[in-house]
Protein backbone atom coordinates (compact mmCIF):
# COMPACT_ATOMS: atom_id res chain seq x y z
CA UNK A 1 0.00 0.00 0.00
CA UNK A 2 1.47 3.53 -0.87
CA UNK A 3 -0.22 6.54 0.60
CA UNK A 4 1.16 10.17 1.45
CA UNK A 5 0.86 11.27 5.00
CA UNK A 6 0.24 15.08 6.04
CA UNK A 7 3.61 15.87 4.81
CA UNK A 8 3.13 14.85 1.68
CA UNK A 9 6.09 12.89 1.99
CA UNK A 10 5.71 9.49 -0.02
CA UNK A 11 4.92 6.69 2.44
CA UNK A 12 4.78 3.14 1.96
CA UNK A 13 5.56 -0.48 4.50
CA UNK A 14 8.71 -1.80 4.96
CA UNK A 15 10.10 -3.73 2.18
CA UNK A 16 9.23 -7.75 3.08
CA UNK A 17 12.46 -8.98 1.35
CA UNK A 18 11.11 -12.64 2.30
CA UNK A 19 8.56 -12.04 -0.31
CA UNK A 20 9.83 -11.95 -3.97
CA UNK A 21 6.84 -9.99 -5.56
CA UNK A 22 7.33 -7.40 -3.18
CA UNK A 23 7.91 -3.51 -3.94
CA UNK A 24 11.25 -2.77 -4.81
CA UNK A 25 12.16 0.13 -2.12
CA UNK A 26 15.05 2.46 -1.24
CA UNK A 27 15.00 3.83 2.07
CA UNK A 28 15.16 7.45 0.79
CA UNK A 29 16.08 9.07 -2.36
CA UNK A 30 17.47 12.24 -0.62
CA UNK A 31 20.97 11.13 -1.40
CA UNK A 32 20.35 10.92 -4.73
CA UNK A 33 19.00 14.29 -5.60
CA UNK A 34 20.46 16.42 -2.93
CA UNK A 35 23.20 18.20 -1.71
CA UNK A 36 23.61 20.24 0.86
CA UNK A 37 26.80 22.70 1.84
CA UNK A 38 26.34 23.59 5.85
CA UNK A 39 28.18 26.21 8.43
CA UNK A 40 31.55 24.77 8.13
CA UNK A 41 31.62 23.88 4.27
CA UNK A 42 30.94 20.59 5.11
CA UNK A 43 28.60 18.21 2.85
CA UNK A 44 25.36 16.39 3.47
CA UNK A 45 22.52 14.81 1.53
CA UNK A 46 19.98 16.52 3.66
CA UNK A 47 19.51 18.68 6.98
CA UNK A 48 22.38 18.05 8.59
CA UNK A 49 20.60 17.34 11.74
CA UNK A 50 19.53 14.04 10.34
CA UNK A 51 22.74 13.27 9.09
CA UNK A 52 25.58 11.36 11.27
CA UNK A 53 28.67 13.07 9.83
CA UNK A 54 29.59 14.49 6.24
CA UNK A 55 30.43 13.57 2.88
CA UNK A 56 33.52 15.80 2.22
CA UNK A 57 33.94 19.61 2.54
CA UNK A 58 34.12 22.52 -0.21
CA UNK A 59 37.36 23.34 1.43
CA UNK A 60 39.53 21.18 0.27
CA UNK A 61 37.13 19.19 -2.69
CA UNK A 62 34.68 21.37 -5.64
CA UNK A 63 30.60 20.35 -5.50
CA UNK A 64 31.41 18.01 -7.84
CA UNK A 65 34.19 16.11 -6.41
CA UNK A 66 31.99 15.59 -3.51
CA UNK A 67 29.11 14.75 -5.02
CA UNK A 68 30.24 11.68 -7.08
CA UNK A 69 32.80 10.78 -4.29
CA UNK A 70 33.52 7.83 -2.24
CA UNK A 71 31.78 8.80 0.73
CA UNK A 72 28.31 9.74 -1.18
CA UNK A 73 28.22 6.32 -3.50
CA UNK A 74 28.87 4.35 0.03
CA UNK A 75 26.22 6.55 1.36
CA UNK A 76 23.80 5.69 -2.13
CA UNK A 77 24.92 1.57 -2.16
CA UNK A 78 23.16 1.97 2.14
CA UNK A 79 19.80 3.54 0.25
CA UNK A 80 18.87 0.20 -1.16
CA UNK A 81 17.54 -2.56 0.56
CA UNK A 82 19.20 -4.22 2.93
CA UNK A 83 22.13 -1.55 3.07
CA UNK A 84 23.37 -0.27 6.28
CA UNK A 85 21.76 3.24 6.09
CA UNK A 86 22.02 3.52 10.45
CA UNK A 87 25.16 4.10 9.67
CA UNK A 88 24.59 8.10 8.08
CA UNK A 89 20.99 8.52 9.39
CA UNK A 90 20.04 9.71 12.81
CA UNK A 91 16.67 7.87 13.77
CA UNK A 92 16.39 10.04 16.94
CA UNK A 93 15.92 13.50 14.66
CA UNK A 94 15.17 12.61 10.66
CA UNK A 95 11.53 12.13 10.05
CA UNK A 96 12.09 9.79 7.45
CA UNK A 97 13.57 7.57 9.71
CA UNK A 98 11.29 7.96 12.84
CA UNK A 99 8.61 8.07 10.72
CA UNK A 100 9.34 4.72 9.25
CA UNK A 101 9.12 6.06 5.47
CA UNK A 102 10.21 3.63 2.65
CA UNK A 103 10.32 4.56 -0.88
CA UNK A 104 8.67 2.54 -3.56
CA UNK A 105 10.89 3.50 -6.77
CA UNK A 106 8.97 1.52 -8.96
CA UNK A 107 5.31 2.74 -7.72
CA UNK A 108 6.80 7.03 -7.98
CA UNK A 109 6.98 9.22 -11.66
CA UNK A 110 7.80 12.87 -11.64
CA UNK A 111 4.40 13.95 -10.86
CA UNK A 112 4.36 12.13 -7.23
CA UNK A 113 3.81 14.73 -4.83
CA UNK A 114 6.78 14.83 -2.40
CA UNK A 115 8.77 17.58 -0.62
CA UNK A 116 11.70 17.49 -3.27
CA UNK A 117 11.34 17.05 -6.96
CA UNK A 118 11.27 13.74 -8.44
CA UNK A 119 12.76 13.52 -11.85
CA UNK A 120 12.66 10.83 -14.50
CA UNK A 121 16.56 10.72 -14.58
CA UNK A 122 16.63 10.60 -11.25
CA UNK A 123 14.15 7.50 -10.70
CA UNK A 124 16.38 6.00 -13.97
CA UNK A 125 19.44 5.93 -11.99
CA UNK A 126 17.30 4.75 -8.92
CA UNK A 127 15.76 1.72 -10.84
CA UNK A 128 18.90 0.55 -12.27
CA UNK A 129 20.88 0.22 -8.79
CA UNK A 130 23.57 3.20 -9.35
CA UNK A 131 25.50 4.34 -6.41
CA UNK A 132 27.32 6.91 -9.26
CA UNK A 133 25.64 9.86 -10.69
CA UNK A 134 25.83 10.73 -14.31
CA UNK A 135 23.40 13.84 -13.54
CA UNK A 136 23.86 16.57 -10.88
CA UNK A 137 21.51 17.26 -7.90
CA UNK A 138 18.02 18.37 -7.86
CA UNK A 139 18.06 20.09 -5.23
CA UNK A 140 21.07 22.49 -3.77
CA UNK A 141 21.27 23.76 -0.41
CA UNK A 142 22.96 26.35 0.96
CA UNK A 143 23.34 26.46 4.70
CA UNK A 144 27.02 27.55 5.58
CA UNK A 145 26.90 31.61 5.87
CA UNK A 146 25.91 32.53 9.43
CA UNK A 147 25.47 36.20 9.12
CA UNK A 148 21.74 37.70 10.21
CA UNK A 149 19.71 40.41 11.56
CA UNK A 150 18.34 38.51 14.57
CA UNK A 151 20.12 36.81 17.25
CA UNK A 152 17.57 33.81 18.41
CA UNK A 153 18.15 32.27 21.33
CA UNK A 154 18.22 28.82 20.76
CA UNK A 155 20.42 29.32 16.99
CA UNK A 156 23.64 28.17 16.64
CA UNK A 157 24.53 30.87 14.18
CA UNK A 158 24.94 33.54 16.65
CA UNK A 159 28.19 31.80 17.60
CA UNK A 160 29.72 30.86 14.63
CA UNK A 161 32.59 33.09 14.11
CA UNK A 162 33.02 32.57 10.39
CA UNK A 163 31.50 35.33 8.98
CA UNK A 164 34.10 36.76 6.33
CA UNK A 165 31.55 35.32 3.60
CA UNK A 166 34.30 33.08 2.44
CA UNK A 167 32.36 29.55 2.24
CA UNK A 168 29.20 31.30 0.39
CA UNK A 169 31.01 32.66 -2.20
CA UNK A 170 32.68 29.61 -2.79
CA UNK A 171 29.73 27.44 -2.35
CA UNK A 172 27.87 29.94 -4.78
CA UNK A 173 30.31 29.80 -7.69
CA UNK A 174 30.84 25.47 -7.08
CA UNK A 175 27.06 25.49 -7.91
CA UNK A 176 26.80 27.04 -11.30
CA UNK A 177 28.36 23.70 -13.26
CA UNK A 178 24.93 21.86 -11.94
CA UNK A 179 22.61 24.75 -12.88
CA UNK A 180 21.05 23.85 -15.64
CA UNK A 181 20.18 20.49 -14.11
CA UNK A 182 18.97 21.79 -11.40
CA UNK A 183 15.30 22.20 -10.22
CA UNK A 184 15.15 24.15 -6.57
CA UNK A 185 17.90 26.01 -4.77
CA UNK A 186 17.20 25.85 -1.17
CA UNK A 187 18.70 29.31 0.58
CA UNK A 188 19.41 29.80 3.65
CA UNK A 189 19.25 26.91 6.04
CA UNK A 190 21.70 28.85 8.10
CA UNK A 191 21.77 32.72 8.45
CA UNK A 192 19.68 34.99 6.82
CA UNK A 193 19.23 35.49 3.06
CA UNK A 194 18.26 38.96 2.58
CA UNK A 195 20.52 39.70 5.06
CA UNK A 196 24.30 38.64 3.34
CA UNK A 197 24.99 40.57 0.53
CA UNK A 198 26.44 37.71 -1.60
CA UNK A 199 22.97 35.73 -1.18
CA UNK A 200 20.90 38.40 -1.62
CA UNK A 201 22.64 39.90 -4.36
CA UNK A 202 22.81 36.30 -6.11
CA UNK A 203 18.72 36.57 -5.91
CA UNK A 204 18.72 39.89 -7.19
CA UNK A 205 21.03 38.93 -10.37
CA UNK A 206 19.80 35.69 -10.46
CA UNK A 207 19.15 34.68 -14.80
CA UNK A 208 15.77 33.25 -14.65
CA UNK A 209 15.93 33.30 -18.87
CA UNK A 210 18.75 31.21 -18.98
CA UNK A 211 17.73 28.96 -16.16
CA UNK A 212 14.12 28.68 -16.26
CA UNK A 213 14.08 25.46 -14.91
CA UNK A 214 15.39 26.53 -11.79
CA UNK A 215 13.18 27.32 -9.09
CA UNK A 216 13.54 28.69 -4.79
CA UNK A 217 12.88 27.50 -1.67
CA UNK A 218 13.08 30.27 0.45
CA UNK A 219 14.00 30.11 4.41
CA UNK A 220 14.09 33.45 5.79
CA UNK A 221 13.12 34.81 9.04
CA UNK A 222 10.64 36.78 6.88
CA UNK A 223 11.60 40.50 8.47
CA UNK A 224 13.62 41.76 5.85
CA UNK A 225 11.18 40.43 2.58
CA UNK A 226 9.34 43.66 2.40
CA UNK A 227 6.94 44.86 -0.53
CA UNK A 228 9.92 46.00 -1.58
CA UNK A 229 12.66 43.14 -1.61
CA UNK A 230 9.46 41.16 -3.20
CA UNK A 231 9.38 43.76 -6.26
CA UNK A 232 13.09 43.05 -7.16
CA UNK A 233 12.73 39.20 -7.24
CA UNK A 234 9.88 39.71 -9.23
CA UNK A 235 12.18 37.28 -11.87
CA UNK A 236 12.44 34.61 -9.40
CA UNK A 237 10.39 31.37 -9.63
CA UNK A 238 9.51 31.15 -5.90
CA UNK A 239 8.72 27.56 -5.61
CA UNK A 240 8.70 27.13 -1.56
CA UNK A 241 8.66 29.93 0.94
CA UNK A 242 8.99 28.68 4.48
CA UNK A 243 8.88 31.58 7.21
CA UNK A 244 10.32 30.84 10.59
CA UNK A 245 8.10 32.34 13.14
CA UNK A 246 8.19 30.04 16.46
CA UNK A 247 5.89 31.54 18.22
CA UNK A 248 1.81 32.65 18.37
CA UNK A 249 2.35 36.01 20.08
CA UNK A 250 3.99 38.81 19.81
CA UNK A 251 5.58 38.63 23.35
CA UNK A 252 6.88 35.44 22.48
CA UNK A 253 8.14 36.10 19.35
CA UNK A 254 9.78 38.97 20.07
CA UNK A 255 11.55 37.05 23.61
CA UNK A 256 12.74 34.39 20.96
CA UNK A 257 13.72 36.54 17.90
CA UNK A 258 15.61 38.82 19.20
CA UNK A 259 15.63 41.81 16.91
CA UNK A 260 12.69 40.72 14.86
CA UNK A 261 9.48 43.13 15.60
CA UNK A 262 6.09 40.89 15.35
CA UNK A 263 4.17 44.40 13.83
CA UNK A 264 6.84 44.22 10.56
CA UNK A 265 6.78 40.54 10.18
CA UNK A 266 2.66 39.86 10.11
CA UNK A 267 2.89 43.16 7.53
CA UNK A 268 4.86 41.29 5.46
CA UNK A 269 3.47 38.27 6.02
CA UNK A 270 0.34 39.68 5.08
CA UNK A 271 1.68 41.04 1.54
CA UNK A 272 3.50 37.56 0.83
CA UNK A 273 0.30 35.60 1.70
CA UNK A 274 -1.20 37.72 -1.11
CA UNK A 275 1.03 36.79 -3.65
CA UNK A 276 0.47 33.41 -2.36
CA UNK A 277 -3.47 33.42 -2.66
CA UNK A 278 -2.42 35.04 -6.32
CA UNK A 279 -0.32 31.24 -7.48
CA UNK A 280 3.55 33.28 -7.64
CA UNK A 281 4.28 31.38 -4.42
CA UNK A 282 3.23 27.46 -4.66
CA UNK A 283 4.27 26.55 -1.30
CA UNK A 284 3.51 28.78 2.20
CA UNK A 285 5.14 26.89 4.93
CA UNK A 286 5.52 28.80 8.56
CA UNK A 287 7.60 26.81 10.83
CA UNK A 288 7.80 26.29 14.69
CA UNK A 289 11.12 25.22 16.82
CA UNK A 290 9.30 24.01 19.70
CA UNK A 291 11.57 24.74 22.91
CA UNK A 292 10.56 26.11 26.54
CA UNK A 293 9.93 29.52 25.70
CA UNK A 294 6.98 29.14 23.24
CA UNK A 295 6.21 25.03 24.21
CA UNK A 296 2.51 26.23 25.59
CA UNK A 297 2.03 28.03 22.04
CA UNK A 298 1.86 24.76 19.79
CA UNK A 299 -2.00 24.89 19.43
CA UNK A 300 -2.07 28.66 18.99
CA UNK A 301 0.46 28.38 16.10
CA UNK A 302 -1.53 25.62 14.24
CA UNK A 303 -4.83 27.66 14.64
CA UNK A 304 -2.62 31.09 13.63
CA UNK A 305 -1.76 28.90 10.34
CA UNK A 306 -5.62 27.76 9.63
CA UNK A 307 -6.33 31.90 9.89
CA UNK A 308 -3.71 32.91 7.83
CA UNK A 309 -4.76 29.77 5.24
CA UNK A 310 -0.78 28.68 4.50
CA UNK A 311 0.25 25.57 2.94
CA UNK A 312 2.16 23.54 5.50
CA UNK A 313 2.32 24.73 9.44
CA UNK A 314 5.28 22.86 11.25
CA UNK A 315 6.71 22.04 13.73
CA UNK A 316 10.34 20.89 15.36
CA UNK A 317 12.08 20.43 18.67
CA UNK A 318 15.51 22.24 19.72
CA UNK A 319 18.27 20.57 18.55
CA UNK A 320 21.15 21.10 20.51
CA UNK A 321 22.41 21.95 24.42
CA UNK A 322 20.63 25.14 25.28
CA UNK A 323 20.35 24.76 28.42
CA UNK A 324 17.04 25.72 30.02
CA UNK A 325 15.16 25.63 26.68
CA UNK A 326 16.23 21.86 25.72
CA UNK A 327 13.01 20.49 26.88
CA UNK A 328 13.83 17.33 25.37
CA UNK A 329 16.83 16.22 25.72
CA UNK A 330 16.58 17.24 29.02
CA UNK A 331 13.06 15.40 29.68
CA UNK A 332 11.06 18.26 31.10
CA UNK A 333 8.24 16.44 31.89
CA UNK A 334 5.49 18.96 32.57
CA UNK A 335 6.28 20.36 29.81
CA UNK A 336 6.53 17.26 27.69
CA UNK A 337 2.87 16.68 28.91
CA UNK A 338 1.73 20.10 27.49
CA UNK A 339 3.37 19.37 24.31
CA UNK A 340 2.02 15.88 24.07
CA UNK A 341 -1.59 17.47 25.19
CA UNK A 342 -1.38 19.80 22.36
CA UNK A 343 -0.09 17.73 19.50
CA UNK A 344 -3.42 15.13 20.15
CA UNK A 345 -5.74 18.05 19.64
CA UNK A 346 -7.92 17.51 16.61
CA UNK A 347 -6.82 20.02 14.73
CA UNK A 348 -2.80 18.72 14.81
CA UNK A 349 -4.52 16.05 12.53
CA UNK A 350 -5.51 18.56 9.65
CA UNK A 351 -3.72 18.49 6.17
CA UNK A 352 -2.06 21.71 6.57
CA UNK A 353 -0.31 20.55 9.75
CA UNK A 354 3.19 18.59 9.97
CA UNK A 355 4.38 17.08 13.30
CA UNK A 356 6.06 14.51 11.64
CA UNK A 357 9.49 15.80 13.43
CA UNK A 358 7.20 15.77 16.67
CA UNK A 359 5.96 12.07 16.65
CA UNK A 360 7.66 10.32 19.74
CA UNK A 361 6.15 13.50 22.00
CA UNK A 362 2.66 13.07 20.60
CA UNK A 363 1.59 10.02 23.38
CA UNK A 364 4.54 10.79 25.59
CA UNK A 365 4.49 9.72 28.92
CA UNK A 366 7.50 9.09 31.73
CA UNK A 367 8.86 6.24 31.56
CA UNK A 368 11.79 4.31 33.91
CA UNK A 369 13.90 5.57 30.77
CA UNK A 370 13.22 8.89 30.82
CA UNK A 371 13.79 9.55 34.74
CA UNK A 372 16.74 7.98 34.29
CA UNK A 373 18.07 10.61 31.26
CA UNK A 374 16.73 13.49 34.26
CA UNK A 375 19.06 11.84 36.79
CA UNK A 376 22.42 12.18 34.55
CA UNK A 377 21.37 15.17 33.43
CA UNK A 378 21.09 16.12 36.86
CA UNK A 379 24.19 14.25 37.93
CA UNK A 380 25.86 16.23 35.42
CA UNK A 381 25.13 19.51 36.06
CA UNK A 382 26.11 19.48 39.45
CA UNK A 383 29.61 17.62 38.28
CA UNK A 384 29.79 20.95 35.95
CA UNK A 385 29.45 23.25 39.07
CA UNK A 386 31.90 21.44 41.15
CA UNK A 387 34.62 21.46 38.27
CA UNK A 388 34.69 25.41 38.15
C1 LIG B 1 18.90 28.72 11.22
S1 LIG B 1 17.43 29.34 10.48
C2 LIG B 1 17.99 30.01 8.94
C3 LIG B 1 16.92 30.60 8.10
C4 LIG B 1 16.33 31.89 8.62
N1 LIG B 1 17.24 32.76 9.23
C5 LIG B 1 15.17 31.56 9.55
O1 LIG B 1 15.24 31.88 10.74
O2 LIG B 1 14.23 30.97 9.04
C6 LIG B 1 16.62 27.88 9.92
C7 LIG B 1 15.71 27.27 10.93
O3 LIG B 1 16.47 26.73 11.98
C8 LIG B 1 15.69 26.83 13.16
N2 LIG B 1 16.58 26.71 14.31
C9 LIG B 1 17.41 27.62 14.81
N3 LIG B 1 18.05 27.15 15.90
C10 LIG B 1 17.59 25.89 16.10
C11 LIG B 1 17.85 24.88 17.07
N4 LIG B 1 18.72 25.06 18.06
N5 LIG B 1 17.17 23.71 16.96
C12 LIG B 1 16.29 23.50 15.95
N6 LIG B 1 16.01 24.43 14.99
C13 LIG B 1 16.65 25.60 15.09
C14 LIG B 1 15.03 28.18 13.04
O4 LIG B 1 13.90 28.31 13.87
C15 LIG B 1 14.70 28.21 11.56
O5 LIG B 1 13.41 27.70 11.36
S1 LIG C 1 19.12 11.15 7.33
FE1 LIG C 1 17.01 10.92 6.64
S2 LIG C 1 16.74 12.36 4.95
FE2 LIG C 1 18.94 12.07 5.28
S3 LIG C 1 19.56 10.42 3.90
FE3 LIG C 1 19.05 9.46 5.84
S4 LIG C 1 16.89 8.89 5.68
FE4 LIG C 1 17.32 10.38 4.06
S1 LIG D 1 16.78 34.39 12.06
FE1 LIG D 1 17.39 32.32 11.53
S2 LIG D 1 19.64 32.39 11.31
FE2 LIG D 1 19.00 34.29 12.27
S3 LIG D 1 19.36 33.93 14.42
FE3 LIG D 1 17.20 33.42 13.97
S4 LIG D 1 17.14 31.26 13.49
FE4 LIG D 1 19.27 31.93 13.41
Amino acid sequence: MIFFNNTGILNSHKPDESNPSHLRCVRCLNPFRWLEVNNDGQVTPCCNTWFKGHLGSIRDQSLEEIWNGPPFRALRKAMYEGGEWEKFCNKETCPQIINDIWVPIDQISPETHDLLPITQPLLDHIRAGKTEMSIGPVQIGLSCDPRCNLRCIMCFATHNPNRDGTLIRKALHGMESFLPGVKRIKMLGDGEVFAIPETRDFLLSFDSKSYPETSFLIHTNGILLTPGMWKKLSHLKIDTLVISIDAATKETYEKIRIGGKWEILMQNMEFLLARYREGLIREFLISMTVMKANHREIRAFAEMGKRLGVTLAFFSPIYGDWAREQIFDRRDIPCLKRISEQLRHPIMKESFIDTSAMSMWRDFTPSLADYKIIARCALRGIKNRLSF
